[in-house]
């Protein structure tokens, strides 16, 4: 059996498409579902799914080792950060070495570091007029957005795409690619 735990900040709607994605494969389980957000959508979704879930602050991820033992506990194949908003600190990097995965809402290194998230990135694609965007799925090290890239998929803009118009575009591709990034991870 294999293990995954998802770190999610907010609507969470690729933790419900990665979940659904392995609902039928009996050996992949969602172990646990963190998130730093005592009120983003993702919990209604894990309570509406039967996933376990968990809210921590800053204290259990910073400055204790509340969430590293949580982690340790949980005996992860794969951490996921599936819209997960803040840095992951040195300790679980180390901890977990080749085994934390991020997916980021555009081609890195292009749209990243702090501050480069959700409707940020797509309102900075669109005011610069970008004729392409995409996903990038990939390791996580210390530094925002520069682990090594496991998968890029691009995808076309149009003059007439909006801010609104490339988010559903890329939210699309990190439904169809990051589960089965996911499933190549676990068992490549
Ligand atoms: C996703 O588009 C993900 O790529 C992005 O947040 C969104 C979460 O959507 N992540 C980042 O911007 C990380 N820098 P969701 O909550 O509906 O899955």
């Amino acid at each position: 059996m294999k293990r995954i735990v998802l770190f999610a900040s907010g609507s969470g709607s690729n933790v419900e498409n990665i979940s659904q994605y392995f609902a039928n494969n009996a050996k992949v389980t969602i172990a646990a579902v963190l998130t730093n957000k005592s009120d983003a959508k993702v919990l209604d979704r894990c309570n509406r799914l039967n996933i376990s879930a968990l809210y921590f602050n800053r204290t259990a991820f910073y400055e204790t080792d509340c969430v590293l033992d949580v982690l340790k506990a949980s005996r992860p194949d794969l951490i996921i950060l599936a819209g997960f908003l803040w840095k992951i600190p040195e300790k679980l990097t180390k901890s977990f070495p080749n085994k934390i995965v991020n997916i980021h809402p555009a081609l890195l290194p292009k749209y990243g570091g702090k501050g480069m998230y959700g409707m940020h990135v797509h309102n900075a694609v669109k005011a610069n007029n970008e004729h392409e965007t995409g996903i990038t799925i990939h390791f996580v090290n210390e530094n925002y957005d520069e682990g090594a890239i496991i998968k890029q998929v691009k995808v076309k803009i149009s003059p007439e795409d909006s801010a609104t118009t490339i988010a559903k575009k890329v939210h699309e591709l990190e439904y169809e690619h990051f589960p089965k990034v996911i499933d190549e991870l676990l068992h490549g």
